[in-house]
Formats: C-alpha cells, sequence, structure tokens
C-alpha cells in the first residue's frame, strides 16, 4: 500500500526465498516427510548465490562502454557464435559464483565447450546462457543472463547424466534482463514471480507476484529475415497472421533479437516467439535457452513447443549445446499453431 508515496509492503528476494521454503518445510514436516536436503534449505542457498552473480554481471554491463569492455574476445564458441569480451567476462562471473557455493556438482555453459564438473557435496547441476543477446549488445539493447536448475540424480557425484535429461526434470528456472532495471522472473515450479533489482537497496525486489500471461495476444516475435529457409507451411501460418480478421487488425510485429528481451515482453504482454528451423536447422540452444524459457512460460499459463508442436519441456538432449526450434507464448496463440500445423 501507498504511504505518503513509498510503499511500505517491500519483499526481497531473500525473504521470498526464505519464505517459499518455510511454506515448502511446514508443507512437508506436516507430513512427516523427511527433506533433508531442502529443510538444509541448499536451493534457498543456491538462489541467494544466483542473485549475487546477478548484480555482479549488471554492474559489468552497466559500465562496459565506459571501460571499453564491448567488442569481441577473438574466440568462436562451441555453437559458432563469435563471443564478445562480457560473454567472457560473464562467463567467469557466473562459474565463479556457482564453483564457491557449495551447492553445484555441474555446470554447463553456451561459453564452456565441455560441462564443468565441481568438486562439492552440493545437490545441484546448473545450466546458463551468460549473456543472452550479445550480439546486440554493443548497440545497448537489453541482453540478460538465462539458467535452469536440475538437482543431481540420486547417488550421482556430479556427471553429464545429470544434466542430458528432459526439461521435466528441473526444479527451477529463471533469467535476469538487464534493461533500463534489472528484472529477474524466477520460478521453481509453482508459478513465476518478477522481482526488480533497487540498485540503491542493492536487493531484488517483488514486484510481479504470480505473473500469468494473456491466452491471446496478437503480437508476433520472430526473424523474417529467414522466411525462405523456414518450412514451408510455416511461411504460410505466418503470412496467416498478416491477413486481418473481418474488422479486425493484423498482428503486430516485434523483434528484438534477444531472447530474453523477447520473451521478457512476450511474459508481460502476451503473444508469440519463435525461431522455427532455418535450412532444416535449431538455432536456440535446448539446455539454457529454450528449456528454462519453457519453465517459465508453463508456470505462467502459457506454452512452448517446437516446430513439430512437440512440448519442449518433453525433450531430451543429447549432447549439452543441442540445438532446437521453439515457439512459445500465449496458450492460446500457440495453440492456434499447433492446429495449424496438423490441419495442413
Ligand atoms: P546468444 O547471444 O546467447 O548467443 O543468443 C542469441 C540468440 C537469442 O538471443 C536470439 O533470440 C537469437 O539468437 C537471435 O538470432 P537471429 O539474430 O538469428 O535472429
Ligand atoms: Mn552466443
Ligand atoms: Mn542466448
Ligand atoms: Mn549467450
Amino acid at each position: 500500500e501507498e504511504v505518503d508515496g513509498t510503499r511500505t509492503d517491500i519483499i526481497t528476494l531473500s525473504s521470498f526465498i526464505l519464505q517459499e521454503q518455510r511454506k515448502y518445510n511446514s508443507k512437508y514436516h506436516d507430513k512427516g516427510t523427511s527433506i533433508i536436503q531442502e529443510a538444509s534449505g541448499e536451493l534457498s542457498l543456491l538462489l541467494n548465490s544466483l542473485q549475487f552473480a546477478f548484480k555482479f554481471i549488471a554492474n559489468n554491463i552497466r559500465k562496459a562502454e565506459l571501460v571499453n569492455l564491448i567488442g569481441l574476445s577473438g574466440v568462436i564458441n562451441s555453437t559458432g557464435d563469435e563471443q564478445k569480451q562480457l560473454d567472457s567476462i560473464c562467463n567467469d562471473i557466473f562459474i565463479e559464483a556457482m564453483k564457491s557455493n557449495g551447492c553445484i556438482r555441474v555446470i554447463v555453459s553456451e561459453e564452456e565447450e565441455e560441462a564443468i564438473l565441481v568438486d562439492s557435496s552440493g545437490s545441484y547441476a546448473i545450466t546458463c546462457d551468460p549473456i543472452d543477446g550479445s550480439s546486440n549488445i554493443d548497440a545497448g539493447v537489453s541482453v540478460g543472463t538465462i539458467f535452469g536448475i536440475y538437482k543431481i540424480r540420486p547417488g550421482s557425484t556430479g556427471s553429464l547424466e545429470d544434466v542430458l535429461r528432459s526439461g521435466n526434470e528441473m526444479v527451477a528456472a529463471g533469467y535476469t534482463m538487464y534493461g533500463a532495471s534489472a528484472h529477474l522472473m524466477l520460478t521453481t515450479g509453482h508459478k513465476v514471480n518478477g522481482f526488480t533489482l533497487d540498485t540503491n537497496l542493492g536487493e531484488f525486489i517483488l514486484t510481479h507476484r504470480n505473473l500469468s500471461m494473456p491466452i491471446y495476444k496478437n503480437i508476433y516475435s520472430i526473424n523474417e529475415g529467414n522466411t525462405l529457409n523456414w518450412p514451408p507451411k510455416i511461411a504460410d501460418f505466418i503470412h496467416g497472421l498478416k491477413v486481418a480478421p473481418e474488422g479486425g487488425k493484423p498482428y503486430a510485429a516485434r523483434y528484438i533479437g534477444s531472447m530474453v528481451a523477447d520473451v521478457h515482453r512476450t511474459m508481460l504482454y502476451g503473444g508469440i516467439f519463435a525461431y522455427p528451423c532455418s535450412r532444416g536447422k535449431g538455432k536456440l540452444r535446448l539446455l539454457y535457452e529454450c528449456f528454462p524459457m519453457a519453465m517459465l512460460c508453463e508456470q505462467a499459463n502459457g506454452m512452448a513447443v517446437n516446430d513439430k508442436g512437440e512440448r519442449i519441456l518433453d525433450l531430451t538432449p543429447k549432447q549439452i549445446h543441442e540445438q532446437s526450434s521453439i515457439w512459445l507464448g500465449s496458450r492460446g496463440e500457440i495453440q492456434k499453431y499447433v492446429d495449424f500445423m496438423k490441419q495442413h
């Protein structure tokens, strides 16, 4: 509520995580279920270490131009991207934070050829895109960090098998978008909550509780430059969005070219975000782009499928940088795509 213009219902990410943990503990304690690992609050510890990494990265993004941190690092990464200096620096920050929190056994990063195995007594594995949208970074467009969290399998000491699993097995996922403010969207499997970094307090503050996407919205977000390389039926579907319905308006096109920014707009306004196969190949990576965004969408009452209409979270990668097509966003809109592909 407002008291002379200042909010007094401030909930920080740290207190939110503890509240969630208490809710989780009380739910299971009542049933007498042993929840040793959760009672230890290890996931809470991990999420707090993640928010430190995001604050550190946000700081680097803000001053990138000033300390000439932009431009190429000269490295080509495993999916053939020209790595930017910021990709590399933010990758190092993220990996150091994950190595030092004692919760992580396996780290997968877009900027690391192989999975990193960490010698710790942790129970979790994490996948990450340290800077998504980095091709735009020199132009000042919003970029972000995307992450997905798995609990390592019972008895595992941390191996590739802990991350080459279907998206259904993720226990948490989210992203932080470094725009005018830093926005963190997080799900631990129970809805989606959004937090905004207050740089004066140095805290992420709850600003979007139990976020839910509109079922329908006439916005589509796709790189039309690839139109001639899509399967023809997909080009037909996108063309159909441009035909205004009787007395209505055609869809609006919005494409930023940074997945985190395009998905953030879709989470807030609704609509369709798609990156179909181009010349038969998917571009976005399953483990650290498609899976986390698909989990967030589904937890916000949305949908996420591939070109064939298969649910993204049902897929299982065979290698850590496996790529996939993706269609995500408002449930009603994605269903239209799935129905169209079935009929034609
Ligand atoms: P990244 O910067 O992590 O390599 O990801 C770039 C991705 C994603 O952010 C975006 O949706 C897509 O590349 C844009 O690809 P096009 O430039 O081919 O549209
Ligand atoms: Mn890249
Ligand atoms: Mn990316
Ligand atoms: Mn990236």
